[in-house]
C-alpha cells in the first residue's frame, strides 16, 4: 500500500474527568475516530484533536475544566506559530450543561459535544476543520447514540457496558436528571449483543453501566434481575458487576439474585450519601436509613462475604454536628470495604442550592477529614482481613517484575503476585499475604492443596 494511501497520522489526547459512564464514553471516542487515523497521545501539546470529557457534578470539577481550557490555549497558539493546528472539543456534562457559557467564555474552544452526540463526531471534527467557522454541539437521542457507537474492542479481559443512561429521581443536590436527561434504557437484545461480542474478544469480566443501572427496563417487561441472568448465560463472561444504584430500586429478586447467581461479584456500591433520616428526606433520597440498613442486612444474609462500597456528602445544607455524627455511625454499623466521600457542592438550579443553612466550607473540611480518616481505616482493615485467604484472581496482565502477574480480586482489589505460567483471562487462586489500603499481594495457590 502507498504511503499515501493510508489516513494521515493524526494525534489524538482525551483528559476524562468523573465518573465511570464518561471513561466508558472516552473509549468509545476513541474507537469512532480510529478509523480517521486519530491516534493516542498522551501529551496535549502533541496533539491535533483535544478532547476535555467533562464532569458536572460538583463545583470542583467545573472549575478544572476551565483552567484546564486556559492551559490548552497556550499550546494551541504556539502550535498555531509553528502551521500546526489543534482541535479543541469539550464533551461530557460540562458541554451538555453550559454549552453556550463554554463558547462564550472559551473562544479557543472550536467545538462542544454533549453526551447524545458523540458518535456524529468525525463528522463535527470534519466540519470544524474545513474552517466553516462553525461551533456547535448537536444532541441526539440516546437511542440513536447506542445504536450507532461501535461495540469497543477491548484491550483487556475487563470491560464496561454502558446499559442505561439518565436519572428521573431528582436528588436536591444533583445536576444528573439535569444534565443526562430522563432515564433511558437500551434494549435487552443489544446489551446481551454487545456483551457477546465482547466476550468473544475475550473480555471476562463486565461492568454495567449506568447512572441508575439498577433502574434498567428492557422491552418485552425484562427487568434488571432478567438482563443479569441473561448475561451470566453467556459462555465467557465469568464475572458481572454494576454502577451505580439507587437503594430503592434494589428490589427482592436483586438481593436474591446475589445470593444465587454465581457470577455477579460479592461487591457492591450502593450509595446513602447520608446517615440521618432527616438530612436523607431533604435530599429527596426516598429512603430513611433503616431502609439501607435493612438492605445490607439481606444481602449479607443470602451473601455473607458481599463487601460495600457507598458514597458520602457532608455538609448538606442545614446539616448539624449531631446529623453528620449519623453519617459516621452509620459507617460504623455498615463496615464499608470502599467509599467515596465528598463535601457538598452546590450546583446552579438545583433546589439544594437555593436551601437556607449551607455549611461554611471550614466545617465541611473538618467533617470530610474526620469521615475520611474512619473510612480509610475500614479499607485497611477489610485489605488486611484478606490475608491467609485464597481468593479467585482474573488475571489482567503482568505485573512489574519478570514473572510477576497481576489481577482482579473479586471485591475489586488490584492484586500481584508470583507465577509466570498464568495467562491473561484466566482465573487463578491467590492465597493472600500483604495488604495496604490500595492493594493486596500474594502467592499462586495450588488447587490441588486447596
Ligand atoms: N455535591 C457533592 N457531591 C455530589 N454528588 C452528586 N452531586 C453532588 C453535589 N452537588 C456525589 C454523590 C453521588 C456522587 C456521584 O457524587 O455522592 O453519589
Ligand atoms: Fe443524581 Fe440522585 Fe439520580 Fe444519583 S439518583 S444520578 S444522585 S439524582
Amino acid at each position: 500500500m502507498s504511503e499515501q494511501k493510508r489516513p494521515e497520522l493524526k494525534r489524538l489526547f482525551i483528559e476524562t474527568y468523573g465518573c465511570q459512564m464518561n471513561v466508558y464514553d472516552s473509549e468509545r471516542m476513541r474507537d469512532v475516530l480510529s478509523p480517521l487515523g486519530y491516534a493516542t497521545t498522551e501529551r496535549p501539546d502533541d496533539a491535533d484533536l483535544v478532547i476535555l470529557n467533562t464532569c458536572h457534578i460538583r463545583e470542583k470539577a467545573t472549575d478544572k475544566v476551565y483552567s484546564e481550557i486556559g492551559r490548552l490555549r497556550a499550546h494551541k497558539e504556539r502550535r498555531a506559530a509553528e502551521g500546526r493546528g489543534m482541535t479543541i472539543t469539550i464533551a461530557g456534562c460540562v458541554a451538555q450543561a453550559e454549552g453556550e457559557e463554554i463558547m462564550r467564555r472559551a473562544p479557543e474552544v472550536d467545538l462542544v459535544v454533549g453526551p447524545q452526540a458523540y458518535h456524529k463526531l468525525p463528522e463535527l471534527i470534519a466540519r470544524v476543520a474545513r474552517k466553516t467557522g462553525e461551533r456547535l454541539a448537536a444532541d441526539f437521542t440516546a437511542q440513536e447514540k447506542f445504536d450507532a457507537l461501535p461495540a469497543r474492542a477491548p484491550d483487556g479481559v475487563t470491560a464496561f457496558l454502558s446499559i442505561q443512561e439518565g436519572c428521573d429521581k431528582f436528588c436536591t443536590f444533583c445536576v444528573v436528571p439535569y444534565t443526562r436527561g430522563a432515564e433511558y434504557s437500551r434494549p435487552l437484545a443489544d446489551v446481551l449483543h454487545e456483551a457477546r461480542a465482547l466476550a468473544d474478544r475475550g473480555v471476562r469480566e463486565i461492568t454495567l453501566l449506568g447512572q441508575n443501572v439498577n433502574a434498567y427496563h428492557g422491552d418485552g417487561g425484562a427487568g434488571f434481575s432478567d438482563l443479569l441472568r441473561r448475561l451470566a448465560e453467556i459462555d465467557g463472561v465469568e464475572r458481572l458487576r454494576y454502577m451505580t444504584s439507587h437503594p430503592i430500586e434494589m428490589d427482592d429478586e436483586l438481593i436474591a439474585l446475589h445470593g444465587e447467581e454465581k457470577k455477579l461479584m460479592p461487591y457492591l456500591h450502593l450509595p446513602v450519601q447520608s446517615g440521618s433520616d432527616r438530612i436523607l428526606k431533604a435530599m429527596n433520597r426516598k429512603h430513611d436509613g433503616a431502609f439501607y440498613r435493612d438492605i445490607i442486612a439481606r444481602l449479607r444474609k443470602v451473601r455473607p462475604d458481599i463487601a460495600l462500597s457507598t458514597d458520602f456528602i457532608v455538609g448538606f445544607p442545614g446539616e448539624t454536628e449531631k446529623e453528620f455524627e449519623a453519617t459516621m455511625q452509620m459507617v460504623r454499623d455498615v463496615t464499608f470495604a470502599s467509599a467515596f466521600s465528598f463535601k457538598y457542592s452546590p450546583r446552579p438550579g438545583t433546589p439544594a442550592a437555593g436551601m437556607m443553612g449551607q455549611v461554611s466550607e471550614e466545617a465541611k473540611a473538618e467533617r470530610l477529614a474526620r469521615l475520611l480518616e474512619l473510612l480509610s481505616a475500614q479499607q485497611l482493615a477489610f485489605n488486611q482481613a484478606q490475608i491467609g485467604r485464597v481468593l479467585p484472581i482474573l488475571v489482567t496482565g503482568d505485573g512489574r517484575r519478570p514473572g510477576q502477574k497481576q489481577g482482579r480480586s473479586p471485591y475489586l482489589q488490584g492484586v500481584h503476585f508470583d507465577d509466570v505460567r498464568a495467562s491473561k483471562g484466566e482465573t487463578v487462586a491467590v492465597r493472600i499475604s500483604a495488604a495496604t489500603q490500595g492493594s493486596l499481594s500474594g502467592v499462586r495457590h495450588e488447587m490441588a492443596t486447596a
